[in-house]
């Protein structure tokens, strides 16, 4: 797997990772909704870069210019509900982008540290040939992604994989790495060392559902 840590780097991104992390201000919901946005933005940005291109001629109203522009099929597919936010900032730069959601949610199945993943809604186009955007905000156990990349293998086979995270752990991203392809690219804004015992990542942010769009009850 291709790992891109982008916040390692010195950037503005850092800026909007800390504001997500920040128990204060991220307690402004429609703040943090904008973040998880504009981090999206920063990594569509970013691997937007490793994309096929081929000129093309724009008519200016002077005259005309071969410009490179993207030729691969997006499909952007992001797990409800905190993954919203997210794919917005996506499918704010690769605006003509195909769109896929599916539900993922944690099932407890007796005490809170136990839980499987369980993937109830799917809407997508084809897969086939595609070039997938998978965008899961918080990458804790990988169990989430890997749930519901064996749901989209129905779909069809993509042409290349780009997972998308703003925070990740160590342990998932292993994880990951052992279940998708090996050409398969991960973008991701902040790496953290730790998982508590519930699988939230330490320190995180906390709840990036709850965060974006309120509390749920627990089923
Ligand atoms: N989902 C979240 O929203 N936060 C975590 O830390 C882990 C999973």
């Amino acid at each position: 797997m291709n790992l891109h840590h982008i916040g390692a780097q010195h950037s503005i991104l850092n800026h909007f990772i800390a504001e997500s992390r920040d128990r204060h201000i991220q307690a402004d919901r429609m703040r943090f909704r904008k973040n998880m946005e504009r981090i999206g933005e920063i990594l569509g940005y970013e691997l937007s870069k490793t994309l096929s291109y081929h000129n093309k001629s724009i008519a200016t109203p002077l005259g005309a210019k071969n410009v490179p522009l993207v030729t691969d099929e997006i499909v952007i597919c992001s797990i409800l509900r905190a993954g919203i936010p997210f794919h917005n900032g996506l499918l704010n730069y690769f605006d003509h982008a195909e769109n896929a959601f599916i539900s993922a949610y944690r099932h407890h199945t007796g005490n809170d540290d136990d839980f499987e993943i369980v993937v109830e809604y799917l809407s997508s186009p084809s897969l086939e040939g595609k070039t997938l955007l998978l965008a899961d905000p918080m990458l804790a156990t990988g169990q989430s992604l890997i749930a519901v990349y064996e749901a989209l293998k129905k779909l069809g086979t993509p042409s290349e994989i780009h997972l998308l995270a703003v925070i990740g752990a160590q342990a998932g991203i292993a994880r990951v790495k052992e279940h998708f392809p090996t050409d398969t690219h991960l973008w991701i804004a902040a790496i953290d060392d730790e998982l508590n015992d519930k699988g939230y990542i330490v320190p995180g942010l906390g709840d990036a559902g709850d965060l974006a769009y309120g509390t749920k009850l627990q089923h």
